[in-house]
């Protein structure tokens, strides 16, 4: 699901549950969490993956020695039991990729001593080719001061993702984007943060609203949730719902709304789900003070869902050597069907934005052009659609050049 909210673009957002307080789920390496890889974390680490090493590309090609700061807040024990990537490894991969030419510099936090072992082992590995890593035990509120001083003056990427709730309002927009993080022409310090907020989190603590069962901590549970979401505003939010997933898209989306407010940035909310016709466990949020940042944000979203798609999807079908015709992998005419109908969506977005602005540049139009494909569509689909247009003679760019550079004319 898209929305375009003043500031806000994405799917629908969640928040969920945890922190420092009552209800926080404690898991370990020995969690089933840790075992293997469910659908919902396929994408979170796809967007990670993809968008980490461009970003750090782009902002570290004007930072001071082309350094480039990355925290991941609530590290886990560094890759799965079965060895598949976790949110560290897939990282310190990304860090020995941009290595010839950048410095990243990765900083991981973990509290539970069980996982913190066993990242330790992952990060001296990384160590050990020569990438700049560090794992540090406890709480990631107590670790956040020697990341902010680590960082001044070079871009940071905050990745945080607590199985519950995350770190405090006041801390994500006083610290992480506080006034040490310049964001004028004065001192420009990109400054991006990637949070998972618990859907799971807000149906679980906005229940206690309306119980009326005795329920131990309730007091300290919801202020917990007033603490992550900067007030006591989602409470009319829950109650004023008429079901739970009213709340958490509200809620999502109202906590990203009061970010962006409190700190100039722009966010994208992406529903996270294990299956399509699931509730979102999560939603990742994604903060930045830059226009490029939302479109290598796009891209790494796109990317990122294709292959949770390919994920979610059946097998295809066995081959029958005895059978008449083959069964069609359903799959590859799905995703077709998808990127056909992108691409119309686009071109007639584009078709309006001509009718009603004339000519203009694509890049100052990224939520319009892509509308309602904007969690699916990337810069690919938007060249083909104006290849499509300048084919047709409704425009007069030919889509040859940089997606976002292209300007759109009218037909010459
Ligand atoms: C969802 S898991 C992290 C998964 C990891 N980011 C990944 O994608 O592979 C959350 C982790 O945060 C840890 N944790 C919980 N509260 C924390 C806190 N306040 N500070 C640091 N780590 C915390 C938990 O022990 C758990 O290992």
């Amino acid at each position: 699901m898209v929305d375009d909210l003043d500031g806000a673009q994405g799917a629908d957002l969640g928040l969920s549950f945890g922190g420092e307080s009552a209800g926080e789920q404690e898991t370990d390496s020995a969690s089933p969490f840790f075992v293997s890889k469910k659908a919902a974390a396929v994408l979170k680490h796809e967007i990670l993956r993809q968008y980490v090493v461009p970003f750090v590309s782009k902002v570290g090609s004007t930072s001071p020695d082309a350094r480039v700061v990355y925290l991941d807040g609530y590290a886990g024990p560094g890759t799965y039991a079965d060895g598949t990537h976790a949110s560290p490894s897939l990282v310190l991969e990304s860090a020995a990729t941009v290595s010839q030419f950048r410095k990243l510099e990765c900083v991981f936090v973990e509290r539970s001593r069980k996982d913190f072992e066993r990242l330790g082992t992952v990060v001296k590995a990384a160590q050990a080719r020569g990438i700049n890593a560090e794992a540090r035990y406890g709480r990631v509120q107590n670790h956040l001061d020697y990341v902010l001083e680590r960082a001044r003056g070079v871009p940071l990427l905050a990745f945080l993702d607590p199985f519950g709730l995350g770190i405090p309002f006041d801390d994500l927009v006083g610290k992480i984007f506080g006034p040490d993080r310049p964001q004028n022409s004065q001192g420009w310090i990109a400054t991006e943060v990637l949070l998972n907020f618990s859907a799971n989190a807000v149906r679980r603590i906005g229940g206690l609203l309306t119980t009326t069962k005795p329920v131990a901590n309730r007091d300290a549970t919801l202020n917990a949730l007033d603490l992550a979401c900067g007030g006591t505003w989602w409470r009319q939010e829950f109650v004023a719902s008429s079901d739970n997933a009213e709340a958490v898209q509200r809620i999502s989306f109202g906590f990203a709304r009061r970010v962006c407010a409190a700190t100039n940035a722009r966010a994208w909310v992406v529903a996270v789900r294990n299956r399509s016709h699931h509730q979102p466990v999560y939603h990742l949020v994604f903060f930045t003070r830059h226009s490029d940042g939302i479109w290598l944000f796009g891209e790494a979203n796109s990317l990122a869902q294709e292959k949770w798609r390919a994920f979610c999807a059946p097998p295809p079908p066995p081959k029958d050597e005895n059978a008449l015709f083959d069964i069609p992998d359903t799959f590859e005419a799905e995703e077709a069907a998808r990127k056909r109908r992108w691409i119309d969506e686009i071109k007639g977005n584009i078709l309006n934005l001509l009718a009603t602005r004339g000519a203009f540049v694509i890049k100052d139009h990224h939520t319009a052009v892509l509308g309602s494909a904007i969690d699916g569509a990337r810069k690919t689909h938007i060249k083909s659609a104006v290849k499509e247009l300048y084919s047709e003679r409704k425009t007069g760019c030919n889509g040859v050049g940089d997606v976002e550079t292209l300007r759109i004319t009218p037909p010459s």
